[in-house]
């Protein structure tokens, strides 16, 4: 299996931050070099770099970049990356694993007042692999709670992309599916294409078929007849920002899987690694939802505008999935049942 691993890391010299653009998959492979704040934040608004978990890596090790030309005195460099921090977590709202992972940074800065700038960055190092790390594990653990449930030939329908690259390996609404695949298990996915960026047609079924699994492209609007033809016993979505009482943020048009499953008696499960739970957040209701330059509907991808000049546009980003809609929301430590607010403030007791 061709799986990419390097899709976030550090340069030779760790001065810089190179990322495979994800803008120009599939048909090239291009990597983007990045040293400014700016261009970090412009990577994420972009979806250069996308997928909840794979954002809060590259936050990690984007702010250790950036902590090395940092002022070396003490109160000047706390204010700077605070400050550098609240500006990379501006660039997108939804996903929590931005805001997490930069907190996780401010913390390790936070925790040591007094020691040289200098003396600090060898351990933001160590935190930004760290958070890698600790994704890379939960992805396969993910996985294999995920492959638990599937038996050969099942039928997965997913939205999207929340593959490996949309991680850091594995994946989690198909991790599940690669790791079986490399067990010789044998399941048949259907790709939602995703509109308006596409991810489900230009990352997933990519990934799916580097991994030798049969995956099946449709558009968003032909989910029901996949479902009403039997062809479909499982569907799995990653997740943005899981909120206390499971209500689920994900790419715009997971809510609508959902409720076509309940329609059809499939199961909808969400994959995700607790880093995506957000016990803060109350309900969907308090997430906030990303909107998106109407340009991604009128006229990207298309030789020529294919609406209109000037037509009103809605693009939100995201919906959110009600709890109520959901089988189960599965993470590294298990699969977690309704009632959500008990079982997922478990995960972190
Ligand atoms: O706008 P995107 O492409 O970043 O949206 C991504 C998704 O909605 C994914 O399903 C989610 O981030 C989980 S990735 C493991």
């Amino acid at each position: 299996m061709r799986n990419i691993v390097d899709h976030v890391r550090l340069s030779a010299d760790e001065t810089k931050l190179v990322i495979l653009d994800q803008r120009r998959l599939p048909l090239h492979r291009e990597y983007l070099v990045l040293a400014t704040k700016e261009r970090m934040y412009d990577a994420i608004k972009s979806l250069a770099v996308r997928g909840a978990p794979a954002i809060g890596i590259f936050a990690g090790f984007a702010m250790y970049v950036l902590a090395q030309r940092m002022p070396e005195a003490r109160p000047e460099f706390d204010a700077q990356f605070r400050e550098t921090a609240d500006y990379l977590n501006s660039s997108r709202p939804t996903a929590v694993n931005l805001s997490w992972a930069l907190r996780r940074m401010v913390r390790v800065v936070e925790s040591d007042p007094t020691s040289p700038a200098a003396a600090l960055l060898p351990r933001l190092r160590d935190e930004a692999q760290a958070i890698l790390d600790e994704d890379i594990a939960m992805c396969r653990a993910i996985s294999e709670h995920g492959l638990s449930l599937l038996r050969d030939g099942d039928g997965i329908l997913t939205h999207c992309n929340a593959g490996p690259i949309a991680t850091s390996r594995y994946g989690t609404a198909i991790g599940p599916m690669i790791l079986g695949a490399q067990q010789g298990r044998k399941f048949r996915v259907f790709s939602d294409e995703t509109r308006p960026l596409l991810q489900g047609a230009r990352l997933t079924s990519w990934e799916l078929m580097n991994a030798g699994i049969d995956v099946t492209l449709i558009c968003d609007n032909m989910a029901s007849i996949v479902m009403k033809n039997g062809w479909v016993q499982y569907c799995f979505t990653g997740c943005d920002r899981v909120a206390a009482n499971g209500d689920t943020a994900n790419k715009i048009g997971t809510s609508g899987v959902a409720i076509l499953a309940k329609h059809y008696g499939i199961p909808f499960y969400i994959l995700g690694p607790s880093s995506t739970v957000d016990l803060n957040t109350p309900t969907g209701a308090d997430i906030v939802i990303e909107e998106r330059d109407p340009n991604e509907i009128r006229e990207k991808w298309y030789a020529e505008p294919m609406a209109p000049e000037g037509v009103k546009c809605y693009n939100p980003a995201f919906d959110v999935t009600d709890h109520e809609l959901i089988s189960g929301i599965i993470t590294e430590k298990g699969i977690c049942r309704p009632p959500y607010t008990e079982s997922l403030k478990k995960l972190f007791e």
